[in-house]
């Protein structure tokens, strides 16, 4: 079997990642896939030092050149950014026939469906472990393991510094301004924070997870957001009075008139496992129909655990794992119903 080619665009922590797993679990890879997975090619912004060994690696400037190249069969975009020269790459990798690895949430939850249709059409696919939740297997948890149950509903906290930040509020008694200053300081924040502390990053990912379980067209727009900025410490404090803590907590369900998905500030108690959920963590409930309800615990961010998601999305292409972009057909995905954000 001749080995499987990547060409990796974005060197920052993740591909940094991706890069030491790649070298580090050569043999492991090889025989869980039964094919070797080697690097062909890389991009970044810099040629600077990154403490990983890349001299043996073809190098390109522009990410778009190195997603066509004839020695790299699989593009792994880990650049970032919903437009720009992410999306123009992962256009022309799919233009050119390569299975795209990718772990950009906002790029998926604007432009998945075109993405899709796209790579769906010219026999293609695109995988995303990587773009919710971090290390948490959550994509393959829908996909996979919880295939034979219809979904019920689907809830989580998806963005670790929001729940950092919340946490400290409450725990330390800090006001929200302080934490974001230890936030900024412990690199926590995305390049825009108001990515983070607004909800968008999270709602991002929650409408990834709405497609996927539900078999709709993705759709970031139909979502009720609201972020963190507001909650004062006066709001946690009487939380934590009623026994309850606040937390930035996505959930979608079905309802009598559609899909209900909203990403807000909510109570939970105290004691229930949301409400023990530690700083820059994630967490994520799946409930289905024949399994009942499971609960995914685990880094949401970080060099480690999100290599790992991309990691995985590059076995199952090496296996000749191909599924559909959002589980199903593009085409067969059911509209997204808009505005449908009145409570249950
Ligand atoms: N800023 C994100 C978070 C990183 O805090 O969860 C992972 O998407």
């Amino acid at each position: 079997t001749q080995p499987l080619r990547l060409g990796i665009a974005g060197l920052g922590t993740v591909g940094v990642g991706v890069v030491r797993i790649v070298q580090r679990h050569a043999d492991l890879l090889a025989a869980r896939t039964g094919r070797e997975i080697v690097i062909s090619a890389i991009s970044a912004r810099s040629q600077r030092d990154r403490g990983v060994r890349l001299s043996s690696y073809a190098w390109e400037n522009d990410p778009v050149a190195l997603a066509v190249r004839d020695d790299v069969d699989v593009f792994v975009e880990l650049m970032g950014g919903s437009e720009g020269p992410a999306k123009s790459a992962i256009e022309a990798a799919i233009a050119s026939g390569k299975d795209v690895v990718t772990a950009n949430k906002a790029l998926l939850a604007l432009h998945g469906q075109s993405l899709a249709t796209a790579a769906e059409a010219k026999g293609v696919t695109i995988r995303y472990e990587a773009a919710v939740a971090g290390g948490i297997p959550v994509i393959k948890a829908l996909t996979e393991g919880l295939v034979g149950n219809e979904i019920t509903r689907v809830m989580g906290v998806m963005n670790g510094t929001c729940n950092y930040i919340l946490t400290r509020m409450q725990d330390a008694g800090l006001d929200y301004q302080t934490v974001f200053a230890e936030c900024e300081k412990l690199g926590y924040l995305e390049a825009d924070p108001t990515l983070d502390v607004g909800g968008i990053d999270a709602g991002h990912k929650l409408a990834i997870l709405v497609s996927l379980a539900f078999g709709t067209q993705i759709d970031f727009e139909a979502l009720t957001i609201e972020g963190i900025e507001r909650i004062s410490v006066e709001d946690i404090e009487q939380a934590a009075d009623m026994g309850y803590r606040v937390k930035l907590l996505g959930v979608a369900q079905k309802t009598g008139r559609g899909i209900d998905a909203r990403m807000t500030p909510c109570l939970v108690p105290d004691t229930s496992p949301l409400g023990q959920l530690p700083g820059a963590t994630n967490m994520v409930v799946l409930e289905g129909d024949s399994v009942g309800k499971i609960v995914l615990r685990g880094a949401g961010a970080g060099e480690g655990p999100t290599a790992s998601a991309v990691m995985s999305d590059i076995c199952d292409l090496a296996r000749g794992v191909r599924l559909p972009v959002f589980g199903i057909p593009a085409a067969k995905l059911a509209p997204a119903a808009k505005g449908v954000s009145a409570p249950p």
